[in-house]
This record gives structure tokens, sequence and C-alpha cells, in this order.
């Protein structure tokens, strides 16, 4: 493995290196990616077997420019209203942490797409990422540059630890901006429905689109034709057929010490243990838990929040890095506060209950 700068003539070289098959972890605003090139099979292969990660759990295709939908999206199975709002979405909130779910090209490998009918796309927002996707294929799959189950990296360290010696290059992008991974959106269906809450805000889509279903309607729905699987590609397990969001099994984004998640009322009348975590929502409840029940001033290493003011985008940035570090701290377990439903509370949320289910 060799980590590169951000400089052009690292980037083309890791584009180079993309071109010919090679794993490439590289920096989006969300959270590193493992790149491979997504009409290449054999590296596709190599990305699942370097994650650890099971073939039915679909791949996000990086694009960096429109023109690279042609290649990728069958556009006769989308529809008007589909056509319609894949224009809005891409002219107001690409590139960024957003990915939209369409049904896909025949020649797009079926290991890209575990199987299904559709392709998940999304224009990251980093300069970066964008640097090395033109200058390589222009459809860059890549997943979350962890282990399966595992945290997501934030920081370039993070992807050492996990998967330093199994890659090809590492770039280093420093601190991202956003930390926690894109909205997941299913276009296919006649109301768009929210499959991953994540770094763009159900708000924000709906102000562009109107209404959309929330991941909470998954569970109920049969799966629509655009999610079936492709005839002919086998090696899937049926027990995951018509998954919607394959990727979205409770237990995951798992840090390996125990967590806890409590409602801020709960949260608010635990006892203090100095060989437990505590990982608040902001700095104002930290504060009132902490002067009711430790006493010497400041907050002590294992007491956090997760934003100073309040502000859920702050809070989602800090996450990922937060719960690497507490996980390495060795203690106990870790007890977290819900976020608000707001803005990015609903993906906050939902990484906290997953890192806190059982596996
Ligand atoms: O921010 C992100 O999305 C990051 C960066 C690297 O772009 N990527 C990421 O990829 O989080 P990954 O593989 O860890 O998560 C992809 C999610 C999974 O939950 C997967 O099931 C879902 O997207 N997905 C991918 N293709 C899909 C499809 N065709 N239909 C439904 N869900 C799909
Ligand atoms: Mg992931």
């Amino acid at each position: 493995m060799e980590l590169l700068s951000g400089s052009d003539a690292d980037i083309l070289r890791a584009a180079a290196a993309l071109k010919e098959g090679a794993l490439v972890v590289f920096p989006t605003e969300t959270v590193y990616g493992l790149g491979a090139d997504a009409f290449n099979p054999d590296a596709l292969a190599k990305v699942f077997a370097v994650k650890e990660r099971p073939l039915f759990d679909p791949l996000i295709i990086h694009i960096a420019g429109l023109d690279a939908l042609d290649r990728i999206v069958e556009f006769s199975l989308l529809g008007q209203e589909g056509r319609k709002r894949l224009t809005l979405l891409a002219a107001s909130l690409w590139p960024g942490p957003l990915t939209l779910v369409l049904p896909k090209k025949k020649e797009v490998p079926g290991l890209a797409t575990g199987g299904l009918a559709t392709a998940a796309l999304r224009f990251p927002d980093h300069d970066l990422a964008q640097k090395l996707i033109r200058a390589s294929t222009n459809a860059v799959a890549a997943p979350s540059a962890n282990l399966f189950g595992r945290l997501s990296p934030t920081r370039v360290e993070h992807v050492l630890d996990q998967l330093g010696d199994r890659v090809d290059y590492i770039i280093d992008g420093g601190r991202l901006r956003v930390g926690l991974e894109s909205t997941v959106l299913d276009l296919t269906s006649p109301c768009p429905r929210i499959l991953r809450p994540g770094g763009t805000s159900r708000e924000d889509i709906e102000k562009t689109i109107g209404p959309v279903e929330g991941p909470e309607s998954q569970a109920k729905r049969p799966a629509p034709a655009g999610a079936s699987r492709e005839g002919g590609e086998g090696g899937f397990p049926l027990a995951h057929q018509g998954l919607l969001s394959p990727g979205q099994l409770t237990s995951h984004y798992a840090p390996r010490t125990t967590l806890l998640l409590y409602s801020p009322a709960e949260m608010e009348n635990l006892a203090y243990n100095g060989r437990a975590a505590y990982l608040f929502f902001d700095a104002l409840s930290r504060d009132r838990w902490l002067s009711a029940r430790y006493a010497s001033g400041g907050a002590p290493a294992n007491v956090r929040a997760l934003c100073e003011t309040g502000d859920t985008r702050r809070a989602a940035a800090n996450l990922f890095a937060l719960l690497h570090e507490l996980d390495s701290g060795g203690y106990e377990c870790i007890h977290a506060e819900t976020a608000p439903p707001l803005g990015l509370g609903p993906a906050i949320n939902d990484r906290l209950s997953r890192a806190a289910a059982e596996t």
C-alpha cells in the first residue's frame, strides 16, 4: 500500500491504477471510499473480499459529471416523473451527500449492484474525489472504506487501522466535512423513498421534489418491480431477494465497545461511572448532567458531546470520529444520547441505533 497526497501527480497515478483494476481509497465529503472501476468485475470482486462484505450488498457508483449517467442509467425504465425528479435533485443537491437509486443499464456489472436491477449513483462534493473520478473512468464503485459492519472512516488513520495493508493506494484528504454517509433515495418507486438517512436532510430533499417516504416505510412494503434481482446472475441468497436497501442490516456501524442508547430524559438520569464513556448530543445537556454528578471543573475525557451548540450538521460531522475515539478508550460501555429528530438528527439516530444493536 502507498499513501498518497492530494497533489495532481498523485491523483493521476491513482487514477491510472484504478483504470488498471487497482483499489484506491479516496476522500469524499462524507466518509472515505474504497474505490474500484465500476465496470471491472475483477476489481469489484476484490472490493468485497477486502471489506469482507457479502456479495448481495450493492455498491454506490461515484460519478463526477452528469455525462456519466448515460452509460449507467436505463432512462427508458425511469418514467417521466422519475426523470423530472432526477433533473431537479441533480441540479440542486449534486454534487453532495445524496445517492440516487435508478434503473441500471444491463452493461453495469451485477457485482456493482448486488444483482439488483437498479444502480445507486452519487456525485461527491469533494475536490480530490472529483479529480480522481474524472481522471479515471467516471464510474467508480466505492463502499465506505471500513471492514463490513464496522464504523465508517472519517480520517485517514481510521482507514489505515482497518484496511491499511489490503489496498493499493490511500489518498489522504484529512478530515471530512460531512462525516456521515450519504442519504440513499430510491427514485424507482411512484413515491421516492429514503432507504438510508444520511448527509442530506429529508427537509432539503422535500424542498426540491416534494414529499418523500421515510425509511420507516421500508419494512412494511413489498419490493417494487425496480428492486427485483436480475435474472441469470445467481449466487445471491434468497433471503435477500427484494430487500430494498440490502446494506441496511440492523447491526452495522458497530464499535467493538457495547453502546447503549438513551432518550435525553433517560440520559439525564444516569449515574456517573468513571469506567464508562458518555456521549451527549450537545454541550448543554452534557454540562447540565455533569454539574449534578461530577464535582471537579471541566468535562473529563470520558464525557463528550457531539456538538457544542445543538447543530445537527456539526454533530454528524463529529459522530464517527468520536465513536472511533471512545471505542479505543478501553471503556466498559458507551452511553449515548439520541439527537433531536430534525435536520441530520434522524441520520445520527439511525447510526447510533445500529451501533447499539446486538450482532
Ligand atoms: O457517503 C457514502 O455514501 C459513502 C461514500 C464513500 O460515498 N459510501 C457508502 O457506501 O456509504 P456503502 O457501501 O457503505 O453503503 C451503500 C449503501 C448500502 O446501504 C447499500 O445497500 C445501498 O447503499 N445501496 C447501494 N445500491 C443500492 C441499490 N441499487 N438499491 C438500494 N440500496 C442500494
Ligand atoms: Mg458502509
